[in-house]
């Protein structure tokens, strides 16, 4: 009997599974060569110019931070939080995890509020980065980083950067928001202190002061 030649791994789209792996790089060699392929991307991505490839060793990259170009030396592995706190001395961010899941490493990153610890420098490179030392202006503190001082919205403080940037970033795009919205602006920033009710009562004065 003749063997049908169908292969069940071929979608509507003809992608196979085989050419769907190999293009994030991984092959039935294993993970390693997924990772190489993700380098691949990444690297690819950061050229500096055509036929340049970046990395494995640290390349100069350039990174505008709070209205600032700066420059800062980066592996294709090295996190944004990791630049702004050891390179460019911007410690306000924290690092709490390291793994996506606290938010102390919130910063705006083109409009958006991203955990700078799941971040790679060499993707930041052309966005504009807001970190919580952007909020001063003139020696003054921001509306909210008055009214975080005024509800006594921290305990311990490690939270607080990221929560601010992400209640800022929430105000950016919104200027009426309602309780729910911050509560869910919010909800990737955990607080051990729980602080949450004093926050939401300092983002709620912001609104209501316009
Ligand atoms: S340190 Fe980045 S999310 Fe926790
Ligand atoms: S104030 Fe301590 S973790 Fe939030």
């Amino acid at each position: 009997m003749k063997k049908s030649k169908k292969n069940s791994s071929v979608n509507p789209a003809g992608i196979t599974r085989r050419k769907f792996l190999k293009g994030f790089g991984i092959t039935s060699i294993g993970i390693a060569a997924g990772s190489e392929g993700l380098l691949g991307t990444i690297q690819a991505s950061c050229a500096p110019a055509q036929g340049t490839v970046a990395g494995p060793d640290a390349q100069q990259i350039s990174l505008r931070v709070n209205g600032k170009n700066h420059r800062a030396l980066a592996e294709p592995r090295t996190t944004l939080v990791e630049v702004l706190r050891d390179q460019l001395h911007l410690t306000g961010t924290k690092t709490g995890c390291e793994r996506g899941a606290c938010g102390a490493c919130t910063v705006i990153l083109n409009g958006k509020t991203q955990t700078s610890c799941m971040t790679l420098a060499m993707d930041a490179v052309g966005a504009e980065i807001e970190t919580i030392e952007g909020l001063e202006s003139n020696g003054k503190y921001h509306s909210l980083q008055e009214a975080f001082i005024e509800h006594d919205a921290m305990q311990c403080g490690f939270c607080t950067p990221g929560m601010v940037m992400s209640c800022k970033n929430l105000l950016d795009h919104n200027s009426q928001p309602t309780l729910e919205d911050v509560k869910l602006a919010t909800s990737g920033n955990l607080c051990r202190c729980g602080t949450y009710q004093n926050v939401f009562d300092a983002v709620m004065k912001t609104v209501k002061q316009g």
